[in-house]
């Protein structure tokens, strides 16, 4: 039988604080994967900062390059086409990934495809299982609390999500108050471990709407370790983080559950840095048995930021023909839906 020629993309992600190269076989296969990430250069400053974070990836983007390529033993004759997240993100952290990708596919004549860090988080389920449409994707990130259906590849149609602070925003400012260290959300996860669900907190949107709200959730737990502070109360920190998670995943799965039962989907996935929580991942599994709906959910290393992710989705456009010219140029507020 006549097979297909493989494709291999080379895809670079410099979005945020992880330097990621990545290559793809035909949207599905991941051949190498690296990153680096600058995690404990901004933890000293209890969050990214943007200035050094760019210095960082154009320091160590060459090396990482490098790196990929032994680890693949392949050269760049061997690669298809060079993909690069242009948007959202930290705009001079992008810029980075998005100049060394235009170099590139300058120099070795390789076609370039521009994609979305959010595609990019979706499409990381591609790595684990191809998706099946029509399907329910529960978008979780730094940035991102969203609903999304999808019927086709590329097609986001946004059915609800936050109308502020985003859950991953939410579960690093707890970690804040609470004293954790950056990155605060696995923080969070570990402290609520030990902790019994024991404050009663506002419920962050408690209507039928597929519409979310994380602010509230968020303001009343800085008041209420300021008040008891100043009261000289204690703050059992474990049954607040415990609480706060317990109350923030209950609103996702509610949510989500609403969403099931309109669309009738049978295929839901789980996207972006928050999907690596494993008490979400264990609730919305148990959703998804609830309705028969098969599950998926990228293992850690490509829930969090990576360049893995980014091939994956660079590949049904790679199939389509949409390439970006060496005009392409980076924006830190472009939404996919
Ligand atoms: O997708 P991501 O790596 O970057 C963005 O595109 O925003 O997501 C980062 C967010 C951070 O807010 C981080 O605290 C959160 O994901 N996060 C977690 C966990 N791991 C990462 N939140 C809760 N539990 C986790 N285990
Ligand atoms: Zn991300």
């Amino acid at each position: 039988m006549y097979k297909m020629k493989d494709v291999n993309i080379l895809a670079i992600e410099t979005s945020c604080d992880e330097t990621s190269i990545a290559i793809i076989r035909n949207g599905t296969e991941c051949v190498e994967l690296t990153v680096l990430t600058q995690m404990d250069t901004h933890a000293e400053f209890g969050g990214v900062v943007p200035e050094i974070a760019s210095r960082m990836h154009t320091e160590n983007i060459t090396m990482v390059l490098e790196e990929t390529l032994t680890k693949a033993k392949m050269t760049m004759d061997e690669i298809d086409a060079i993909a690069v997240t242009y948007s959202p993100g930290l705009l001079g952290s992008l810029l980075v990934g998005v100049e060394f990708a235009k170099t590139l596919s300058l120099i070795y004549k390789k076609p370039l495809i521009a994609v979305n860090h959010i595609a990019g988080h979706i499409y990381a389920n591609n790595l684990e299982r191809k998706m099946e449409y029509p399907l329910l994707a529960l978008v979780v990130s730094g940035g991102h609390t969203d609903l999304i259906l999808m019927k086709g590849d590329y097609e986001f149609e946004h059915i609800g999500g936050t109308l502020d602070d985003a859950i991953g925003e939410c579960y690093d400012k707890v970690a804040r108050v609470l004293d954790l260290k950056y990155p605060g959300g696995p923080n969070v996860e570990k402290m609520a471990l030990e902790g019994n669900h024991t404050y009663d907190l506002p419920i962050p949107m408690n209507d039928d709407s597929f519409n979310m709200s994380f602010s509230g959730l968020k303001s009343s737990i800085i008041n209420l370790v300021h008040n008891e502070t100043q009261r000289g109360n204690e703050i059992r920190k474990a049954d607040l983080a415990r609480s706060f998670q317990d109350t923030a995943v209950d609103e996702l799965v509610r949510k989500s559950e609403l969403a099931i039962q309109k669309y009738n989907v049978k295929n839901m996935i789980i996207a972006g840095g928050v999907s690596a929580n494993k008490f979400l991942r264990g609730e919305i599994q148990k959703l998804a048995d609830k309705y028969h709906i098969t599950l998926s959910v990228p293992r850690m290393l490509y829930c969090t930021d990576n360049a893995a992710m980014i091939g994956a989705a660079a590949y049904p456009l790679y199939l389509k023909g949409e390439f970006a010219d060496l005009t392409l140029n980076a924006t830190s507020s472009d939404e996919l839906y």
